[in-house]
């Protein structure tokens, strides 16, 4: 089986564009490739997480990976810093990173605008680590969101510089074929991000869900309840589009176009298809909540496979490079 790997960090409480944007992907993936999948805590780290709070997040992220259907008798789930090697091959590829590459990343000028009172060295080396992320595994793809290719293409030519200095190591890791989808937020205007506060919790009841869907905007031009509608601008038909099955969403845009469907009807609608596959994550990550023990044991068996492989890579690294050979260690 051909190999996988992604990740996803611990920023708060996942919410329905991780679960379309990732999730989803990684549900449908680990069923034709041998996937790994992680979760970035270490980067994480660029966020100064106040202490304690990170350990807490990381599981409740595993819940909500576990409970969206990612399996981990076909997946294997890991934590970041359970695989020491990750950091170790961060260093190695840092010092093979020019400043100048890492200098045209749009991620880093995004993030020192969201946090201008911490802009850390770790927030500019952030694509190393996952470029030593991505190597360790020597996956043939790696699905991410579109943000995110800026930093694969980074990744590639690390890892081209790795295969010219010390000889051929690394495959190249391809971008996934299909993107992930961007959602947009409740408020139309930005893609859904808790940092921007639009966000519909994965774990939000059907009530709280409905108080926001409430307030979402629409098509802007459509003011009155009988003028006509234009569902390809609507925020809210876009997200018909991941929760309701192709007839509804027909349905939805002819009753819109028509002015058949007032908004409030077209969100009732949405907001019980929503629930419809919102009930049942929340059901399984309440009971994975109750079972602290069995989490344990899933990202244990996760991180001793992830390390397993980790450490073939490093074995091999360390050999190319010349450092802790088996000879002198
Ligand atoms: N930077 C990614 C994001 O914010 C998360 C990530 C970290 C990742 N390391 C990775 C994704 C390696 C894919 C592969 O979405």
């Amino acid at each position: 089986m051909v190999r996988t790997l992604s990740g996803i960090q611990p920023t708060g409480n996942l919410h329905i564009g991780n679960y379309l944007g990732a999730l989803v992907n990684w549900v449908r993936l680990q069923r034709e490739y041998e996937s790994y999948f992680f979760l970035a805590d270490l980067h994480a780290l660029t966020q100064r997480p106040p202490a304690g709070q990170l350990r807490s997040a990381v599981r409740e992220l595993a819940i909500g990976v576990l409970a969206s259907g990612v399996d981990p008798d076909k997946s294997t789930l890991f934590v970041q810093s359970h695989v020491p090697q990750h950091a170790e091959l961060c260093w190695v590829l840092t010092c093979l990173t020019p400043l100048g590459d890492l200098n045209r990343m749009t991620q880093f000028k995004d993030k020192s605008a969201q946090q201008p009172d911490n802009i850390n060295a770790g927030l500019f080396t952030y694509p190393i680590l996952q470029t030593a992320d991505i190597a360790l595994y020597r996956p043939e793809c790696v699905p991410v969101g579109e943000d995110q290719d800026q930093h694969l293409e980074l990744a590639r030519e690390t890892l081209r510089r790795f295969n010219f200095v010390y000889g051929d190591t690394f495959p190249e890791p391809k971008t996934a074929k299909s993107h992930a989808p961007r959602v947009m937020g409740v408020d139309g205007d930005s893609k859904m991000s808790k940092s921007k506060g639009n966000e519909i919790g994965l774990f939000e009841t059907a009530d709280e869900t409905w108080q926001k869907l409430r307030g979402a905007k629409t098509d802007p031009a459509r003011l009155r309840r009988a003028d006509p509608g234009n569902p390809d601008i609507c925020n809210i038909y876009s997200y018909h589009g991941f929760f309701s099955p192709p007839e509804t969403c027909a349905e939805v845009a002819a009753g819109c176009r028509s002015a058949a469907l007032g908004c409030v009807d077209c969100k009732k609608m949405l907001a019980v298809n929503m629930e419809a596959v919102k009930g049942p994550i929340r059901e399984r990550a309440a009971a994975l909540r109750a079972a602290p023990k069995r989490l344990d044991e899933i990202l244990a068996a996760g991180a001793e496979k992830a390390r397993r492989t980790a450490e073939e890579t490093m074995t091999l690294v360390r050999e190319r490079i010349g450092i802790r050979g088996e000879a002198n260690a």
